[in-house]
């Protein structure tokens, strides 16, 4: 299998904790990784401090990148980077990605990842949509990206909140194609 190279990108939509957990699994999935770059908002950060009462969020051995910086790899095709995963994607983002507003490093990492191919998985969140946010949605779903909603599922019958946002964070890490062992409806080998 090919490591891959992800780009993170955390926006402020509520749900940090989407984001920690996401950066919890791929520090445990780090053997099909060569890289991860993550790149935040500034009302990410703002919203990580509010829900989740910590400012861990640059506490992983990870490359972190300045919302400005388009100096950073994933600012152009060429640093061939697979796959990009927005957790949460709040509705400013998915907005202008979806009119190509390249006019930070998230929008622009979000652009190049449409235009060489690649996958963008967004896991947008807000509640209820606007006709504007599914217009954007159905825009980027168009464009070959992944809208992935913060819907969690309860099957797995989760008892605790991280419990309920890795339901969300194990459809992610399926679709970015990383693999891991998590629940499986019906699977009796799990
Ligand atoms: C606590 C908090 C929760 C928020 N939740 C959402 C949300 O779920 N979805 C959303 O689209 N915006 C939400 N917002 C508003 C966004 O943070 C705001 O629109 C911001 O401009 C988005 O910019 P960004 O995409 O660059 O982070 C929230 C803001 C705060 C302070």
């Amino acid at each position: 299998m090919n490591k891959k190279k992800i780009i993170v990108s955390i926006t402020g939509a509520s749900g940090s904790v989407y984001a920690k957990l996401l950066m919890d699994n791929l520090l445990q999935l780090s053997s099909q990784i060569e890289k991860v770059g993550v790149v935040m908002s500034d009302n990410a950060k703002e919203v990580w401090r509010f829900e989740l009462g910590n400012s861990d969020y640059d506490h992983y051995p990870f490359d972190f990148y300045q919302k400005m910086d388009f100096n950073a790899p994933f600012a152009s095709g060429s640093a061939k980077f697979d796959t990009m995963i927005i957790i949460p994607c709040s509705m400013g983002t998915l907005g202008r990605i979806a009119h190509g507003i390249s006019n930070d490093l998230i929008s622009r990492a979000a652009d190049v990842i449409l235009k060489e191919r690649r996958k963008l998985i967004a896991v947008v969140r807000d509640t209820p949509f606007s006709l504007i946010h599914i217009n954007n949605m159905k825009t980027v779903t168009e464009a070959g990206g992944i809208i992935c909603p913060a819907n969690p599922s309860f099957y797995s019958i989760p008892k605790t909140i991280e419990d309920v946002a890795q339901t969300v964070v194990s459809r992610v890490i399926d679709l970015a194609g990383l693999e891991q062992d998590s629940y499986r409806w019906n699977d009796n080998n799990s």
